[in-house]
C-alpha cells in the first residue's frame, strides 16, 4: 500500500522576541502569572515585514533542504492557517509563488489551532488517493495580528511563526512497522464556536477582528477532547500509549499538555514542549515543535510519534506517525 512518508522538517520565527516582562507596562499581568498558568516566558512576534507566507516561504524552504528536494519536486502545497495574508487569494498559493513554483496546485486549510494536523491528514489522503507524490504540508501564523492588545486573558498567550514538512509517497506493507502516517483521527463540534473566535470577517463586519476567547471554558473542555479522540487514534492504529516514542501536541498551555499525557500514561520525558519558547502559534506549533525535537536529535528516524492539536470551532484530532 502506498504510505505518506515524512522526508524532512523545517520551521522559522519571526525576529522579534517579546518575554513575559515586556508586558507588565502594557497590561495588568506579571511573568509570575504567566508562567505558572501557561508555562509560557516568551514568544515571537512578527514585524511589519514579516507575514504569514514570509514565514511559511522561509520554513518550506527549510523543510525542502531537510529533504534534499526543491520545490520543482513538490505536487500540492497544503497550508493551514487562520491568519492569510488576504482574504483571497489563497495564502499558499502567494507562497506557491514566492517558492517559483508554477506547476501542481496549492490551498489553504482552515482548522485553527488544529489546522497542521487536519492538513497532514489530507495531504495522505492526496497521496493515498494518487493525486499527488510529494506535498509540502506547512502552518504558519500571525496571530499577533489578530490580538486585542489591551486584553491580558488573550494577549499574553499567543506568538507567530511556520513550521513545514514534505511528505512523500513510498511503499508500506500496510503494517505498524511502516514509515509514514499510519493513523489520524478528526473531529469537530461548532456548537462550542462563542467560546474561542475572531469578532471580524468579511463576510459580517468587513474587517479583520480580534481573538476572543473563554480560557476557562476551553481548558474545562481541552483535556476530555484530546484524551478522546488520541485513544480513538490508537484504536485505529492498534496501539497503546507504551508503543508510543514521543508526543507532540498543540502548544496552547502547559497544564494542558501536562494534564493530556498523564491521562493517557505517557511519560513526561517522552512529550515535547516549546510552548515556553513560542507560545501558542495555533496551526504552526505543532511543525515548530517537531522541528525542534527533530533537529535536536531526539525525534528519529523509525520513531513512533504521535501528534495531536485541538482548538477553535471547536476542532480536534491526532495523528500517529512512524517517523
Ligand atoms: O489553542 C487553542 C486552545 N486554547 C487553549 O487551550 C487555552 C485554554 N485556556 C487556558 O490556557 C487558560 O484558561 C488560561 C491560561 C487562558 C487562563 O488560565 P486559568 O487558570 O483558566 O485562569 P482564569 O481564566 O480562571 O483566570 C484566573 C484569574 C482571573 O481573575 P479573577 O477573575 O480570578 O479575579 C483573570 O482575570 O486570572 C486573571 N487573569 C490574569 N491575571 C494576570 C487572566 N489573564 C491574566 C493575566 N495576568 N495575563
Amino acid at each position: 500500500m502506498i504510505r505518506s512518508v515524512v522526508r524532512g522538517v523545517g520551521s522559522a520565527l519571526p525576529r522579534r522576541i517579546m518575554r513575559n516582562a515586556d508586558f507588565e507596562g502594557m497590561v495588568e499581568t506579571s511573568d509570575a502569572w504567566i508562567v505558572q498558568r501557561t508555562g509560557i516566558t516568551q514568544r515571537h512576534i512578527a514585524a511589519d515585514d514579516e507575514t504569514t507566507a514570509s514565514l511559511g516561504e522561509a520554513a518550506a524552504r527549510a523543510a525542502l533542504d531537510a529533504a534534499g528536494l526543491t520545490a520543482q519536486d513538490i505536487d500540492l502545497i497544503v497550508l493551514a492557517t487562520s491568519t492569510p495574508n488576504h482574504t483571497f487569494p489563497a495564502t499558499s498559493v502567494e507562497i506557491q509563488e514566492r517558492l517559483g513554483m508554477r506547476h501542481g496546485f496549492a490551498f489553504d486549510l482552515q482548522a485553527v489551532c488544529s489546522g497542521f494536523v487536519y492538513a497532514v491528514t489530507t495531504a495522505d489522503l492526496y497521496i493515498r488517493g494518487g493525486l499527488a507524490k510529494r506535498v509540502l504540508v506547512i502552518g504558519s501564523e500571525t496571530f499577533s495580528r489578530l490580538l486585542d492588545w489591551s486584553d491580558r486573558s488573550t494577549c499574553v498567550l499567543f506568538g507567530d511563526g511556520a513550521g513545514a514538512i514534505v511528505l512523500e509517497a513510498a511503499d508500506g506493507e500496510g503494517t505498524l512497522a511502516d514509515r509514514g502516517i499510519l493513523a489520524a483521527s478528526l473531529r469537530s463540534d461548532g456548537t462550542h464556536k462563542q467560546k474561542l473566535y475572531v469578532d471580524g470577517g468579511p463576510s459580517t463586519t468587513q474587517t479583520v477582528g480580534h481573538l476572543r476567547m473563554e480560557g476557562r471554558e476551553v481548558f474545562k473542555h481541552a483535556v476530555g477532547m484530546i484524551t478522546d479522540v488520541i485513544e480513538a487514534t490508537f484504536a485505529a492504529g492498534g496501539i497503546t500509549a507504551d508503543d508510543l516514542d514521543w508526543f507532540v501536541p498543540h502548544q496552547a498551555n502547559k497544564r494542558i499538555i501536562d494534564a493530556s499525557a498523564r491521562k493517557l500514561g505517557i511519560p513526561e520525558e517522552k512529550v515535547v514542549v516549546t510552548v515556553d519558547l513560542h507560545g501558542n502559534t495555533s496551526a504552526a506549533s505543532v511543525p515548530l515543535a517537531l522541528s525542534v525535537a527533530v533537529a535536536d536529535g531526539r525525534i528519529k528516524r523509525g520513531d513512533l510519534v504521535l501528534l495531536e492539536a485541538m482548538g477553535g470551532g471547536f476542532t480536534w484530532g491526532a495523528v500517529l506517525v512512524r517517523w
